[in-house]
């Protein structure tokens, strides 16, 4: 079934695990997605940006799309469409109105107090219709779709500040940036897990790490251990799947029928997000 992130990532929360956010970018992601949730016993968060949303014709076909492949495939697992960096009030309107049961407004460019009346507005409207909220304080580097970061902007989250925006917003979960970076690391991630832990303690609400790709499996399960309960991956899928089509390609050179390159590269997609699920600990948990 369709559902909002909440239960989810409560349970997730409360028995050590997370549950992973897959940015879907095309049709073959959503089925690789799903398919792997359902055959990992995965509850599982279809992220879509606002740029994805864009190339794929739109918050509602998205939807749909995610829709009709649930029940053509027979998903049973807990599946949540989710608005990835949703950048205002009206786009997380627009996704909501569209059928996503979740979204993120990411008013982390702003000044607090702006970013957490925006947050609030948000919420408001949200659950006035059971859909849960994701919000960011500080500034995740890197770059994906519309939202780039310099690296002398990143910021990483201040713990009184966390509390204050969890408790004005009612958030029901939240992204502190802790040096996760979006997109390949260019060196080793350097988590700031002292900040993490007090962030954990302060807040309350299962916490969100953006830019799953490439921290290693160790600073996984220490985030885990300090609150986390949803991690997002894309650029990790993406790479599987281009690396596909390549290996494709070079072998049969004259190949032109894309279900012949896009198939396997579907397959390559989904025995990636059923490696993070397996990693993340949220198999066999529906
Ligand atoms: O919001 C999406 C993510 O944070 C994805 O990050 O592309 O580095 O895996 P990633
Ligand atoms: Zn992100």
């Amino acid at each position: 079934p369709l559902v909002s992130m909440k239960e989810m990532l409560n349970e997730a929360k409360a028995n050590q695990y997370a549950v992973g956010q897959y940015n879907l970018n095309n049709m073959e992601f959503v089925q690789a997605v799903l398919q792997a949730a359902e055959e990992e016993r995965s509850p599982v968060i279809c992220g879509v940006s606002e740029g994805a949303a864009r190339y794929m014709s739109g918050f509602k076909p998205v939807v749909d799309m995610v829709k009709t492949f649930m029940e053509a495939h027979h998903i049973t697992v807990p599946v949540a469409v989710h608005l990835d960096h949703g950048s205002s009030f009206e786009k997380c309107m627009e996704a909501l109105r569209a059928g996503f049961t979740s979204v993120m407004i990411d008013g982390s460019h702003y000044p607090l107090e702006d970013n957490i009346a925006l947050t609030r507005r948000v919420v408001d409207a949200a659950h006035a219709v059971g859909v849960s909220v994701e919000a960011e304080l500080g500034r995740v580097g890197g770059q994906e779709d519309d939202v780039a970061v310099e690296e002398a902007e990143e910021t990483y989250a201040v713990p009184s500040e966390c509390s204050k925006f969890v408790k004005e917003t009612g958030v029901d979960c939240f992204a502190p940036a802790l040096g996760s970076v979006h997109g390949p690391y260019k060196a080793e991630p350097n988590l700031g897990f002292d900040r993490m832990k007090e962030i954990d303690s302060a807040v309350g609400v299962p916490l969100v790490l953006h830019g799953g790709t490439g921290i290693p499996a160790e600073d996984v399960q220490k985030a885990i251990g300090f609150g986390h309960a949803k991690i997002n991956v894309n650029t990790e899928s993406q790479i599987s799947s281009a690396a596909s089509v390549r290996r494709t390609l070079e072998e049969k050179p004259d190949l032109y029928d894309p279900r012949k390159y896009m198939g396997p590269a579907r397959d390559a997609v989904k025995e990636t997000v059923k490696a993070k699920m397996r990693e993340f600990g949220s198999s066999n948990r529906v």
